[in-house]
């Protein structure tokens, strides 16, 4: 069932639990993370990045969202994840997405207010709910590529001041967490993030997380309501794909060559949803 994201995220604040947000790009991947929700009695958030949009288009990614929810019981919002500009979440509103991320993050801190300030806007009267970052996430995201030079954490008493003044309904924070693929074990910030959560009152997101080790996330999950997913569905993905191919390189259904990366991303979200405390929650 599709629902508004500031149905989900009030729930998972409530609740103390955080909720999954995962990308799709295909059909495939939307089946995956649909009937995971469904057997975990799981909210979940789909979510379909800049990448997604130009490789799909916007009305296959609604569409494949839209008919995925209206077959499940369990509550499902579609997100745009990182989106850029205010006529795109337009496009995306119009498109029928319950919830939409507006990422100001590299402009200065006024600037920044101003574009939530206006989404916020548009977006409350349709009920969608609008998510905003504050300080700059590290990593590549698609198309948005952050150095570590430029990565910088969130300033917990802007993080107040940049909610009451926006009314943005869940804030994404920087404490250490960056997107793709880590190097090294990443390290957070949770007396920053414990900050944020003392000095705010809206749900928080955790981006990033694939490759962050459980315990860490077991901390986290305290603290925020929702967190992003999408480099371990590719790694499960394509690894699915290469083994079944070296075990049958003579196969070209393409049923029988994405059926296990189908199986393996599944088992990925599952495991999420079971360590992000919110398996059986709906
Ligand atoms: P990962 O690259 O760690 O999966 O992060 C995804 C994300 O935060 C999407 O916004």
């Amino acid at each position: 069932m599709l629902v508004s994201g500031r149905e989900i995220l009030q729930a998972a604040r409530q609740g103390g639990y955080a909720v999954g947000a995962f990308n799709l790009n295909n059909m495939e991947i939307v089946q995956a993370i649909i009937e995971a929700a469904e057997e975990e009695r799981s909210p979940v958030i789909i979510q379909a990045s800049q990448g997604a949009i130009k490789y799909a288009g916007i009305e296959y990614i609604a569409g494949l969202a839209k008919i995925a929810a209206e077959r499940v019981s369990v509550p499902v919002a579609l997100n745009l994840d990182h989106g850029t500009s205010f006529s795109q979440v337009v496009q995306c509103i119009r498109n029928g997405f319950t919830a939409v991320m507006i990422d100001g993050s590299q402009l200065p801190f006024e600037e920044n207010i101003a574009v939530v300030q206006k989404v916020v806007e548009v977006a409350h009267p349709n009920n969608v709910s609008v998510e905003a970052e504050l300080g700059k996430i590290g990593g590549v995201e698609d198309d948005i590529v952050v150095s570590e030079r430029d990565a910088a954490f969130t300033d917990p008493d802007e993080a107040a001041e940049f909610v009451e003044r926006t009314q943005c309904d869940a804030l994404a924070v920087a404490i250490g967490t960056a997107h793709g693929l880590y190097k090294g074990e990443p390290k957070l910030d949770f007396d920053r993030l414990r900050e944020i959560r003392r000095k705010t009152d809206v749900p928080l997101v955790l981006h990033g997380a694939s490759g962050v080790p459980d315990e860490a996330i077991a901390v986290a999950r305290q603290y925020v309501s929702k967190i992003n997913i999408d480099t371990e569905l590719r790694v499960a993905f394509a690894k699915a794909i290469a083994d079944f191919l070296k075990e049958h390189p003579n196969e070209i259904d393409p049923r029988k060559i994405l059926g296990p990366a189908k199986a393996a991303m599944k088992d990925v979200v599952r495991a999420k949803m079971r360590l992000f405390g919110s398996a059986g929650k709906a």
